[in-house]
């Protein structure tokens, strides 16, 4: 185990591949900045009100995400867990980390199968977590058919690049819509990227709302609640538009505002604070006042709390965005906004 090293991360301790460097190419992946990535799916998971949930992580890895919810879910919610991964390797490493977390238990089985195949092959799940390196589209057909009727859907896109605007063309291939290559970018790059998984799952009469979202470093996040019937999936279809020359995307919520709050309560995290708050406010798009600013040559920035207290006080909802550090998601008018930015404060 020489070129392993043991770590902790949430309740589950891990033994990780010695790489300095996180790539593709590593025959297993632990990546320290995907801690927040199973943070929320921990923290998801236990604010829902969802028992004995069959669990399915495809493309497991290291097995830390396993171990973790296995560690963290609260009693009753798990009714099986699926560990796969087709790599020899990490089914051979899964194995020693259940074994350093003394986890044995039935409930969990460790398949090596292509994901595509383990969840085909399967009679379905309450919860399936596609988190791949790069995009999620080869695992998304077979998610979404195994996906259980309230089931919830967690995706992870890690090629930001074409979603958030630098290869328009790879957005247009991969996402079937232009991306936007401004301040707005994360946030319609992840619009766009519900939207194609919706579309997906509308072939199949199923309709996937998203429950809670964001986008950090370099990747982005999404998880959905999935309801059946034709009915509901034109519902959601009846949402997809155009933001400016972007599009189309999910003009609709992205996140719903109580689990915000739930997720927000049990965590200390600033992002899934700034999170919570702005689910309170429902735009598509942020004003970045220091952009606003600067275009309309105003040479003092006013501070972000009392530009907040401003708007709040002409009636209007705003809160932090944490999409950018000088964005603010409200539904003040530009035009006002910009009145409230030239006064002196
Ligand atoms: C980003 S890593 C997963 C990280 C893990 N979910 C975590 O939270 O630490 C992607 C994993 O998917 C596996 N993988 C890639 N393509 C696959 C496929 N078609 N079927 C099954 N596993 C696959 C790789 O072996 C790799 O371990």
């Amino acid at each position: 185990m020489s070129q392993f090293e043991k770590i902790a991360e949430g309740k589950a301790l891990v033994f990780v591949p010695k790489e300095k460097k996180v790539s593709k190419k590593l025959p297993v992946f632990y990546n320290p900045a995907m801690k927040l990535n199973r943070d929320v799916s921990v923290l998801l998971l236990n604010s829902l009100d969802k028992k004995d949930m069959q669990i399915a992580l495809p493309l497991a890895g290291t097995g830390i995400r396993g171990a973790r919810l296995f560690l963290e879910l609260k009693k009753g919610k798990i009714k099986s867990l699926n560990i796969n991964d087709y790599s020899e390797n990490a089914a051979r490493i899964i194995r020693q980390n259940l074994k350093l977390n003394k986890i044995k238990t039935k409930k969990i089985t460790i398949t090596r199968k292509d994901a595509n195949m383990f969840l085909l092959e399967s009679s379905g799940f309450d919860y399936i977590d596609i988190d791949p390196f790069g995009t999620p589209n080869y695992f998304l057909d077979s998610a979404v058919k195994r996906l259980a009727r309230d089931g919830i859907l967690a995706v992870t896109a890690t090629d930001t690049s074409a979603l958030a605007g630098t290869f328009p063309s790879a957005c247009e291939r991969k996402y079937w819509a232009a991306p936007l290559r401004n301040e707005l970018k994360h946030e319609i790059g992840l619009r766009i990227l519900i939207r194609k998984v919706q579309l997906i799952a509308a072939q199949f009469e199923k309709a996937l709302t998203p429950i809670y979202c964001y986008s950090d470093q370099h990747y982005m996040r999404a998880f959905f609640y999935c309801e059946k019937g034709k009915h509901r999936a034109d519902e959601i279809i009846e949402q997809h538009g155009y933001y400016e020359n972007a599009g189309p995307m999910w003009l609709g919520r992205l996140w719903d505002r109580k689990l915000a709050s739930a997720i927000a309560k049990q965590s200390d995290e600033r992002i899934l604070r700034i999170i919570a708050e702005e689910a309170g406010v429902n735009t598509v798009g942020f004003h970045d006042i220091h952009l606003m600013c600067k275009k309309n040559k105003i040479s003092r920035i006013p501070k972000t709390k009392d530009i907040m207290k401003e708007i709040r006080e002409k009636g209007y909802g705003v809160s932090e965005t944490h999409f950018s550090p000088s964005g603010l998601r409200s539904d003040i008018p530009q035009k006002d906004l910009l009145k409230l930015l030239s006064k002196a404060f």
